[in-house]
């Protein structure tokens, strides 16, 4: 599904990313850790076209996609949700979904009747998604009066309207209590299962890493240190040298 090769990234005179690559097959769940600075949100915006890489290719169904805009890339299929939530704050939950599945019928050609209200199947479509989302009980409230794990589950309801085939995930849970997080690992392996989605995601949380991936690569300071399954992650050597005293990370 996705084959980046040598990826390198420098702001400046500061290389960020010194030569990652990775492979992700369809319906895998592929997740990026490693301590602040190491460069996964860098990575992420490489894949998705936010920034350009200095060098190096990526292969999404063996289409060379490096020199494709954002916009192209989401139109091949790619979504992503980001650090902190990007919701319209101004309007409401159901409004918000309405929003997001009009822009995927335009996305597909569908004639838009811009200002006009919005059709019953794509009202229905967005009341599907928000109970998906456990936000059915809160539709018209303003998505700015949202809890931060409300606002989370916006912006995951907001990405999947679009149905992308590949889910890019920044810190999905970052800043949930406990219970939000649960409630978010749930939801996430119900989506999953039902889009048949790849993931990628990247998260400092080590329950929700090890509770959603099938692989997962650690990167320190712009290199890759270790890629493999949980068990082989969790007994690397180096990987355990890098998390070791780190009391805010919880590996
Ligand atoms: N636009 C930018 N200009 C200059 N330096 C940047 C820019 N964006 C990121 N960096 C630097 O690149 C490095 C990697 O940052 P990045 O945000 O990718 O890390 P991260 O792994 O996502 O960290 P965190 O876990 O804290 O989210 C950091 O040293 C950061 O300061
Ligand atoms: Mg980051």
């Amino acid at each position: 599904m996705i084959e980046c090769r040598n990826i390198h990234k420098s702001y400046g005179a500061i290389a960020v990313l010194k030569g990652i690559s990775i492979s992700v097959a369809q319906g895998e769940t592929f997740a990026l850790i490693g301590p602040n600075g190491a460069g996964k949100t860098t990575f992420f915006k490489v894949l998705t076209g936010e920034t350009p890489a200095n060098s190096g290719s990526i292969l999404f169904k063996g289409e060379e996609i490096s020199r494709l805009n954002a916009s192209a890339r989401v139109h091949r299929g790619f979504g992503r949700t980001f650090q902190v939530a990007r919701i319209l704050p101004g309007n409401t939950v159901l409004e918000n979904l309405v929003i997001a599945v009009e822009a995927r019928l335009r996305n597909q050609g569908h004639r838009s009747g811009f200002g006009l209200a919005p059709g019953r199947e794509i009202v229905e479509e967005a009341a599907s998604m928000a109970r998906r989302t456990d936000l059915d009980d809160k539709l018209h409230q303003l998505a700015s009066f949202l809890s931060h794990g409300d606002r989370k589950r916006l912006e995951l309801g907001i990405t999947l309207s679009l149905r992308p085939s590949v889910l890019m995930m920044d810190e999905p849970t970052a800043g949930m209590s406990p219970s939000d997080r649960r409630q978010t690992i749930d939801i996430i392996l119900k989506l999953r299962a039902e889009e048949k989605l790849t993931i990628l995601l990247t998260e400092h949380d080590m329950d929700v890493v090890f509770g959603l991936s099938d692989r997962i690569m650690v990167m320190n300071q712009g290199e890759p240190v270790a890629v493999g399954t949980i068990g082989e992650i969790r007994t690397n050597a180096a990987v355990r040298e890098i998390y070791l005293g780190q009391d805010d990370h919880d590996a």
